[in-house]
């Protein structure tokens, strides 16, 4: 008795070997794709590890350019950068933000004067140099928009004048990008990009980027008055929107993983060069399954950053990085 069957459509016959499901593949990740977000703290030939982070370190400025070495030869166009600020210099104006000898403002032009061909990208938003972590101005318990708007400005042309390639405002305060645009512009900055965090949630899964930057302890309350309601996606939509209308030349989703409906929802959308921000707590959880044995750290970083590629992205923010991009140019 015969069992056998007359289907017309078997699709196991392209998954069948490395060459055909190659030929069928519809995305791909290179190191193109990636951008490195490196943490910075004072001090010579510090490499400090991030306890909630495991394989992520800060740097100071000389291990920093090293790190701009590294993405030049693993192919990674940009570096991201995020101070740890001293505590003694964080205040309610949060003045060190426009310091042009900031950490961060040193930072850039180090990479710039070692790695030139590296695009530096910064965060704009005012937290590291907060004395009650909000990514705004706090007056009477209010996180003030305006006010916070014309710091952001300031700070954005001191990282501009300091040489930076792309700004990322990610302080989600109404009106910056237009008002850091304008800025821009009449500083003669015009070619200086803007990555705009757009969809940017209020999140659980930023807790291990707040230690790296020494905010944790800093922030007072949570930032759901800025940041937004993850049960939200038309609001994202609405956001993408207005920071192109502003200016934005690039927009970006965050958290990553949680929000790949956003990613494809805007790329759809608006077909715009779309990144995802695989935040720290991502990295935490992955890095921490593996440590346990439990997942397959490297099979587990690469499907997620493919994820993003499937999503619609142009490209990852990812502390794996220089990790994935060593495995992609190894194949
Ligand atoms: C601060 C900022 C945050 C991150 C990037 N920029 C934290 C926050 O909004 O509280 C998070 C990145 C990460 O978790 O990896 N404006």
């Amino acid at each position: 008795m015969s069992h056998a069957q007359f289907l017309r459509q078997r699709p196991r016959r392209v998954r069948r070997t490395p060459a055909l499901r190659g030929l069928v593949r519809e995305c791909a990740l290179t190191s193109e794709d990636l951008i490195w977000p490196i943490f910075l703290r004072d001090g010579e030939n510090v490499t400090e590890p991030v306890t909630s982070m495991p394989g992520v370190n800060r740097l100071s400025l000389d291990n920093a350019v090293q790190a701009a070495r590294q993405a030049r030869d693993l192919g990674i166009p940009a570096l991201c950068l995020f101070p740890y600020t001293d505590p003694a210099l964080k205040t309610d104006n949060c003045e060190e933000a426009w310091n042009p000898d900031n950490l961060s403002n040193r930072a850039i032009r180090a990479i710039k004067a070692e790695v030139p061909e590296v695009a530096v990208m910064t965060d704009v938003a005012l937290d590291p140099y907060n004395s009650n972590g909000h990514d705004g101005i706090v007056r009477d318990g209010v996180i003030v928009n305006d006010e916070s708007v014309a710091a952001l400005v300031r700070m954005a042309l001191a990282q501009a004048e300091a040489g930076a390639d792309i700004l990322g405002p990610s302080d989600m305060m109404d009106g910056r990008i237009g008002a850091m645009r304008d800025a821009l512009e009449a500083a003669g900055h015009t070619d200086v990009t803007i990555m705009s965090y757009a969809a940017k949630y209020a999140s659980g899964f930023y807790g291990p980027f707040r230690d790296a930057v020494g905010a944790s302890g800093a922030l007072k309350g949570d930032k759901k008055t800025y940041q937004m309601d993850p049960a939200n996606s038309d609001e994202a939509m609405r956001m993408i929107a207005r920071d192109l209308d502003e200016g934005a030349d690039m927009v970006m989703v965050k958290p990553g993983m949680a929000y790949l409906d956003i990613c494809r929802r805007v790329q759809d959308m608006f077909e715009v060069p779309t990144f995802a921000y695989q935040v720290s707590g991502e990295y935490a959880m992955i890095e921490a399954a593996a440590a346990n044995g439990w997942i397959d750290g490297e099979i587990v970083m690469m499907e997620s950053l493919l994820a993003f590629k499937r999503a619609g992205c142009n490209g990852i923010l990812t502390y794996f990085a220089p990790r994935a991009a060593a495995l992609l140019n190894a194949r």
